[in-house]
C-alpha cells in the first residue's frame, strides 16, 4: 500500500500526486508555506490526507517561530492555522485537524515553547496513525454491505493516497477483498484531474483487485444495464442532516443509482462531519482554475479564450445516500437523528478525535 506522506529530518515528505502513477516522487516540504502549497496544487488530495498535512504543516511552521513567549508563540501559531484554514475550503478534516492542534497549543500556556513544538509535532503523528486506524475501523464496518461477486462503482480517489493510509471508500472495498469476496471495481475516470483513472486504478491494480475505466458519462449506461450492484464513495464534509460534499459527479451517480435502485454508500471519518452545519447547502464548494476543465492530462483541449467554470465538488442530498459508514458503525436514514447519536455515544477508537 502506497505510503503519502511522511515526516524525516525536519522535513515533511509528500507523494506527488500530480505525477503518478508514471511517476513516483517525493515533494519535499521544508517550510510551512511549502505545505501550503502542496495541498493548494494538490500534490497531496483527499479530505483525510489534508488533514494530516495540515497537521504536519503546522508542525513543521511552528518550529520556525522564534521566541520564547507563549504569547508571541500563540499569536504567530493561529496566524499561520488562519493560513492553513485557506489551503482548499470544502473538506472539513482540514479544519478539524487545525482546530485540534490549536486547542493543544491553547491547553499548554503554562508549557515553555520548547514543549509546546514537540508536544504538536508529536500530536500530528497520531493524527497520521490513527487515520490509518480509524479508516481500518470503516473497512471492517463497510464490508458487510458488500455481497461476494459484486460489481462496484467508485469515484474519484478515495484511497490510501487520499487518508493517511488503507482508505475510506477504497478501504472498503480493500477490507472485502480481504475477507475473500470476489468483487470487481468500475471506476470512472474523475474529469478534469483524473483521480479515478490515476490513482484509484492504480490503487487497485497494485491490490489485484479486477479494475475496469470508464469514462464519467458511461456511469448512468452501465447502472440501466444493471452491470454495477453498488456504488461507494467517500466525502469531503457532511452537514449534520447526512448531505455531503464529495467530488464533483458524485450527486449525478447517486441520483441515477435511486432511479436504478442501486444503493449508493458513503465511507467517511467522524472528522469528516461537520455539525455545525444545518443541511449541505452551507459547504463552501471550492472553484479552481478554469484552465483545469479545458486541458486533459496537462494539453489544452479547448478553443483560445473559451469561457470554462469548474467547481470541483457537489452536494449530494441525504435522501440519495443508502448508508454512511465511519469507524464507529454504519449509519441510515433518518440522518439527522442517527447522526446526533453517532456523536452522543462513547465507544471504542477515536471518541477523543472528534
Ligand atoms: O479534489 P480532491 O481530489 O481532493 O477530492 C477528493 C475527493 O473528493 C474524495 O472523494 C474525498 O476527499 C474523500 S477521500 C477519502
Amino acid at each position: 500500500m502506497i505510503q503519502t506522506i511522511k515526516w524525516e529530518k525536519n522535513c515533511i515528505y509528500i507523494i506527488d500526486q500530480r505525477k503518478l502513477p508514471g511517476i513516483k516522487e517525493w515533494l519535499v516540504c521544508r517550510t510551512f508555506q511549502d505545505v501550503i502549497a502542496a495541498i493548494r496544487e494538490m500534490a497531496i488530495r483527499g479530505a483525510p490526507a489534508i488533514g494530516v498535512a495540515a497537521a504536519m504543516g503546522l508542525a513543521l511552521g511552528s518550529q520556525s517561530i522564534k521566541t520564547e513567549k507563549y504569547k508571541t508563540f500563540m499569536r504567530r501559531f493561529l496566524e499561520m492555522a488562519e493560513r492553513m484554514k485557506l489551503a482548499r475550503p470544502t473538506a472539513a478534516n482540514l479544519r478539524w485537524a487545525v482546530d485540534r492542534m490549536v486547542k493543544i497549543v491553547e491547553k499548554m500556556s503554562d508549557n515553555n515553547v520548547e514543549e509546546i513544538k514537540s508536544t504538536i509535532k508529536k500530536e500530528s503523528q497520531v493524527i497520521l496513525e490513527r487515520d490509518i486506524e480509524i479508516n481500518f475501523r470503516i473497512g471492517h464496518n463497510g464490508q458487510g454491505l458488500i455481497p461476494d461477486r459484486a460489481t462496484i462503482l467508485t469515484h474519484c480517489n478515495a484511497g490510501a493516497l487520499a487518508t493517511g493510509g488503507y482508505g475510506t471508500a477504497l478501504g472498503v472495498i480493500r477490507a472485502a477483498n480481504e475477507a475473500g469476496k470476489n468483487i470487481r471495481v468500475i471506476v470512472d475516470e474523475t474529469r478534469p484531474l483524473l483521480q479515478g483513472v490515476r490513482l484509484t486504478a492504480f490503487e487497485l491494480m497494485e491490490e489485484n483487485i479486477p479494475v475496469t475505466v470508464i469514462v464519467d458519462s458511461a456511469a448512468g449506461y452501465l447502472m440501466r444495464k444493471k452491470m454495477i450492484d453498488l456504488i461507494i464513495t467517500g466525502a469531503d464534509r457532511i452537514a449534520s442532516n447526512g448531505d455531503m460534499a464529495n467530488k464533483i459527479g458524485s450527486y449525478q451517480l447517486a441520483v441515477i443509482a435511486k432511479e436504478n435502485k442501486i444503493p449508493f454508500y458513503v465511507a467517511a471519518p467522524l472528522s469528516t462531519f461537520d455539525l455545525d452545519l444545518k443541511n449541505g447547502d452551507l459547504i463552501p464548494i471550492e472553484e479552481r482554475e478554469p484552465g483545469e476543465v479545458i486541458s486533459f492530462a496537462g494539453h489544452i483541449i479547448g478553443p483560445e479564450g473559451v469561457d470554462a467554470f469548474n467547481p470541483v465538488f457537489d452536494i449530494t442530498p441525504a435522501k440519495y445516500i443508502s448508508a454512511i459508514i465511519t469507524e464507529r458503525r454504519v449509519i441510515k436514514s433518518p440522518y439527522k437523528s442517527s447522526i446526533r447519536n453517532l456523536f452522543a455515544t462513547e465507544d471504542v477508537i477515536g471518541t477523543d478525535m472528534k
